[in-house]
């Protein structure tokens, strides 16, 4: 049931990257008719920003200020950032990389907190990221903590790599994922963990279709 201080139901769906939590939140959206933040995007757009804009990554005030005022859109599937169409160039590991360390910063997650709660609307909301259930939306009415082994999931981003006709390793790839984890999880502003109140979904082993009837199966229990 959702509290009364929160009548509006949200689902947040936190875990590291490449867990499989972007599709698993979308389809789960779907499957409700709610609203979707994939509020990882906001971190990409910002550190994208900063690299158009030539300020420095670890440029608190600088990259802060870009995020405040960050001029970008997201219509139907597609995400524009100054009129520029950056559907694609979000997605780079670079820019990945990028979006991990301006995350760090603590001035640039605050600038983004306002931005993210404009999403939970009527009927509903699902925001998937890595401090959903924790800090931007505390008080979800279902929690979900999906996770997957570090060589699972660079299996897996070395996959859509490789069908997007891109070069790949798979060592690389496991290094660079182990690498990002080490920093959401040890930074001293919110960092990657579990809500206490989460379920914890395991999905080395499962399949998108059985996480997302997992993560229904949890909110309907919850009502
Ligand atoms: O989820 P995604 O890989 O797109 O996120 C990119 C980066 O943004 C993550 O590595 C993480 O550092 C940061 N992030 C965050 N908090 C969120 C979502 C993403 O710190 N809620």
């Amino acid at each position: 049931m959702s509290t009364a201080s929160s009548p509006i139901p949200v689902i947040t769906i936190d875990g590291p990257s490449a867990s499989g939590k972007g599709t698993v939140a979308e389809r789960v959206a779907a499957a409700l008719g709610f609203h979707f933040l994939d509020s990882g995007a906001l971190y990409r757009l910002t550190a994208l920003s900063a690299m158009k804009h030539g300020v420095a990554l670890d440029d608190e005030a600088g990259v802060a200020a870009l995020a405040a005022r960050l001029p970008a859109t997201f219509r139907g599937g597609s995400v524009w950032l100054e009129n520029e169409n950056v559907t694609d160039a979000i997605r780079a590991e670079t820019v990945g990389e990028g979006a991990s360390k301006v995350a760090a910063l603590p001035a640039v997650r605050a600038a983004l907190l306002d931005r993210q709660r404009a999403y939970c609307q009527l009927p509903g909301l699902v925001a998937d990221g890595r401090d959903m259930g924790t800090v931007v939306f505390a008080g979800a009415v279902a929690k979900v903590f999906l996770t997957a082994s570090a060589e699972a999931r660079a299996g897996r981003r070395y996959k859509q790599l490789i069908e997007k006709g891109n070069s790949a390793s798979l060592t690389a790839l496991v290094a660079d994922m182990q690498a990002r984890d080490a920093r959401d999880s040890a930074r001293t502003v919110a960092p990657l963990k579990p809500a206490p109140d989460a379920l914890l979904l395991d999905t080395t082993h499962m399949d998108i279709e059985s996480a997302v009837q997992a993560v229904l199966a949890h909110y309907h229990s919850k009502q």
